[in-house]
């Protein structure tokens, strides 16, 4: 038996997708995956650098980990994996001095190697080199017992937002071949996935052998067994008709749509460039939900940018009771090293007013979901069964084609995986409740 690894993830979905990939490599060379991290002789965190808050979290989690390898010795090899690694390495050098491994997220197929030559040698190994070919294209990621996966369908990114410092920790932006993409949707398919989610900084500029983001959603879709197909993240400024026609005539592929607007102001629009003013933003949402009644949006949202005044933060409110977005996930500004906001503006909106604003823009959110999840009470909806409810042991959680969740009592003949009809009957926080009405093999 080889030694045992464990990986505990950080970020966003595409880091949970490639620690699935580091488990996959590190399996194929012999290592066996423990899912308790007190049985690990291999300890690897995967990481994200996106807000200074995410760093501190990883350093304080680390330190606490600290004695797995230090004092007890049980953890043999101790990593630090992804983003933060390509961020700040000097950092982590000097914080978390026990650590034996850093590697950036396009050197996970050295990691086996890596561990070989830190075992041997007792000295720290380091990986950071940004390789815009690597998309780990022959590797099959590793998912147990799923019904629902990620496959990242692009790495990096070339947008250059002004405060965002993943186009320097991922490298520039390239497309996986349609071939490999197909291969892992069929593979995810056949061991009992029934909704595949692509991943990609920007989903809507997929280019590979000139085939674009909407053919491949239609040509995924076309995956026997496959009921659900989703996708993350749309960028505003790309997102083409093409694309929202096939959201509207695709059956398979869910009307949710996560497109994130920051900032409702032009003026703070052109200083974080995103390459779209605030009408631009507000009629692709009309346009959209003109096409696709049904679609539930979601998206993301930056205060406290610099130089943003009162007036344009109202903007933003105003923006978000326009969209009517079922759920925004809401972020205070962080600046972050070698980005151009860090390198030409001051980071001058003060923290309690950045937290006021955070605040103000939560609440409003609060009121928005309820008007948006609540219009579903009543309708019958399909759902994917996903869990037991995190509350409450007799009742299940699921999700609508929508992305809302929903909490419904548990019955014995349905279990985790299956799709259940159920009649919604309330609304409350981000949650839709409701009961099985019958147990349909519905259509998606
Ligand atoms: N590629 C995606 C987003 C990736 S990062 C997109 O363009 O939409 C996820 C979110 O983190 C961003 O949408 C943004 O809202 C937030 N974010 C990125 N950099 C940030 C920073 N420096 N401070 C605060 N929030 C940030
Ligand atoms: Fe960052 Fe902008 Fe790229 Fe999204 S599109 S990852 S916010 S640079
Ligand atoms: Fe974070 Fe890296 Fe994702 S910085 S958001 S884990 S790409």
């Amino acid at each position: 038996m080889g030694l045992k690894f464990y990986i505990e993830t950080f970020g966003c979905q595409m880091n949970v997708y490639d620690s699935e990939l580091v488990a996959s490599i590190l399996k194929t060379a012999g290592y066996e995956q423990s899912l308790n991290i007190h049985k690990a002789e291999i300890l690897f965190v995967n990481t994200c650098a996106i807000r200074e808050k995410a760093v501190e979290r990883v350093i304080n989690k680390m330190h606490q980990y600290a004695h797995l390898k230090v004092k007890k010795g049980k953890v043999k090899v101790a990593g630090i994996l992804g983003c933060i690694p390509q961020y700040s390495s000097d950092r982590l050098k000097k914080e978390l001095p026990f650590i034996d491994i850093l590697s950036g997220p396009d050197n996970y197929d050295k990691l086996p190697q890596m561990i070989n030559d830190c075992l041997k040698s007792k000295k720290m190994q380091e990986n950071l080199v940004l390789d815009k070919e690597q998309n780990y294209e022959d590797i099959l990621p590793f998912t147990e017992n799923k019904h629902s996966v990620f496959v990242t369908v692009m790495r990096g990114c070339n947008n250059y937002c002004s405060y965002c410092v993943v186009p320097y920790v991922r490298g520039r932006e390239r497309s996986r071949s349609v071939k490999s993409i197909l291969t892992e949707v069929k593979n995810a398919v056949s061991n009992g996935v029934t909704e595949v989610n692509l991943l990609g900084q920007n989903v809507n500029s997929y280019n590979s052998e000139g085939m674009n983001f909407a053919q491949l959603l239609n040509k995924v879709s076309e995956v026997e067994g496959l009921k659900r197909l989703r996708f993350a993240t749309s960028h505003p400024k790309d997102i083409s008709d093409e694309l929202i026609q096939v959201m509207a005539e695709n059956p398979k592929v869910c009307r949710h749509l996560h497109l994130p607007f920051q900032a409702g102001s032009n003026d703070v629009l052109k200083l974080m460039n995103r390459g779209y003013t605030r009408e631009d933003y507000l009629s692709k949402i009309e346009k959209i939900r003109k096409l696709i009644p049904d679609i539930a949006i979601t998206t993301d949202i930056i205060v406290g940018f610099p130089d943003e005044s009162d007036e344009d933060f109202e903007q933003t409110l105003d923006v978000m009771r326009r969209s009517g977005f079922d759920n925004s996930f809401m972020f205070i500004y962080s600046e972050r090293e070698l980005t151009h906001a860090k390198k030409n503006f001051k980071d001058n909106v003060p923290k309690k007013v950045k937290a006021e604003r955070q605040k103000r823009v939560i609440e409003l959110q609060k009121s928005l979901s309820i008007e948006q999840i609540g219009s579903d009470a009543g309708k019958t909806k399909e759902v994917l069964i996903e869990s037991v409810s995190k509350k409450r042991k007799n009742e299940l959680m699921g999700r609508t084609e929508q992305n809302r969740i929903v909490i419904f009592e548990r019955t014995n003949d349905v279990a985790e995986g299956d799709y259940v009809n159920v009649l919604i009957t309330r609304a409350e926080g981000l949650s839709l409740f409701g009961k099985i009405v019958n147990n349909g093999e519905g259509s998606k």
